[in-house]
Formats: C-alpha cells, structure tokens, sequence
C-alpha cells in the first residue's frame, strides 16, 4: 500500500463524516471524473473540491496545458502534503496549486490565482455526511463561480440514495452524462452537470 493510501485510511476511520470513504478513489473513477480538454480549447480553468492524496488530481493534471490553470482544495493538511509530492512528476510548466483550506473559500483561493470564474468543478466532497449548512455554503459557491456553459462532476456511490441537496441547489444545471464505475471502492456513479 502507497503512504497516502495508509495515511487516507487511518485519517477515515478517525473522521469518517470528513474523509467520506475509507479508500481513494480507483483510476477507473479518477479517469471517468477527469474532464476533456481539446487543443483547440480557450484556456480553461479548473477547480477540484477535496483532493484527498491525489488519486483524481493526478489524472487531471495530466490532460492540462500550460495555458490552464487548476487549484485543488483540501481541509485535511496532511492529505495536501501527500498530494504535494504524488502529483510533483507530473505539474512541469503547469498551472497547478493545491490548497489547505475549505472548499467554502474556493473564490477567494481562485482570486489568489487571478481567476474569477471556473469552467469545471470537479468534486468528490462526502455531501451525504457533511453537516447540511457545510453542504449548502459549498453548493452555494460552486453555483456563483462556474462559467454559464461550465460543468460540475460529482460522484454518488452505488446504494447510496440519489443527492437530493445537490439537484435542488444547483437548479438551473442540467445532468448531461452519469458514468457507472464498478472498478472502484464502492462502485460508484459519476454524474456531470452543465450550467444552463
Ligand atoms: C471521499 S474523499 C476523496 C479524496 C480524493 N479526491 C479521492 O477521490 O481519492 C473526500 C475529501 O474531501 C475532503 N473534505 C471534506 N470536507 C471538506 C471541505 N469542507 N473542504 C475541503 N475539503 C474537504 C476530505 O478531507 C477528503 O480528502
């Protein structure tokens, strides 16, 4: 087992209602979550809502250009650190920070970087176990900064009720594609969602 798979683990079992799952997620989930990027495509910028070690991180870094500009997001400090250096191989000249902080603050961090506004969103929060006001606050602002036309992929685990918080605060999206990953621990599903 890698260091940040123990470290993922251990930080689990002691705030499961922060963490949300006891294993990263699989490269199956990493690469359905990871969003398209086309050469032709106007510099884009993309935000990543609790990065944990790095699992999903990694996957989309490598699709960027120098040209993009990516800040992910963690309230675990230690989980940053680790995602630090499992993701150092792969930033080169890319625009790539990783933040200690909450994913409530994600403008302010974006303001940091000269960015106002975000093309994707990508998030694997553990909505179903986060106090509700926590969830409302982060969907809050994930609704005010993605571009019109922008998207926010999420997961659902399988035998977990559909996100009802979600579709009701983001009213307005529309689901445009759901992927189920069984290659992962839980199975899971990803939804992506368009800003209409
Ligand atoms: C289910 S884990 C996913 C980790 C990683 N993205 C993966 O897929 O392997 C959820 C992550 O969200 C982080 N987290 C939970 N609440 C947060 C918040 N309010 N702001 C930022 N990160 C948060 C946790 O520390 C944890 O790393």
């Amino acid at each position: 087992m890698r260091k940040g798979s123990v470290v993922l683990f251990t930080e689990a079992l002691a705030d499961l209602r922060t963490v949300g799952a006891l294993v990263g997620s699989s490269r199956f989930l990493a690469r359905a979550m990871a969003p398209r990027i086309a050469h032709s495509d106007p510099p884009k910028v993309i935000v990543e809502l609790g990065v944990g070690t790095g699992n999903i991180t990694r996957e989309i870094i490598k699709r960027l250009r120098p040209q993009d500009l990516f800040v992910g997001i963690d309230a675990n400090e230690e989980f940053v650190t680790i995602c630090r250096q499992n993701i150092a191989p792969f930033v080169g000249k890319r625009r790539v920070h990783i933040a200690h902080g909450f994913a409530q603050d994600i403008d302010r961090m974006l303001k940091k970087h000269g960015a106002y506004e975000a093309d994707e969103i990508i998030c694997t929060l553990p909505f179903r176990v986060l106090p509700k006001k926590d969830t409302a606050a982060i969907l809050k602002k994930v609704r005010s900064i993605i571009k019109s036309g922008g998207h926010f992929t999420f997961i659902r685990y399988v035998l977990a009720a559909p996100n009802k918080n979600v579709f009701d605060a983001l009213d307005g999206f529309a689901v445009i594609k759901r992927t189920f990953v069984a290659r992962n621990f839980p199975p899971a599903e990803v939804v992506k969602m368009r800003k209409t």
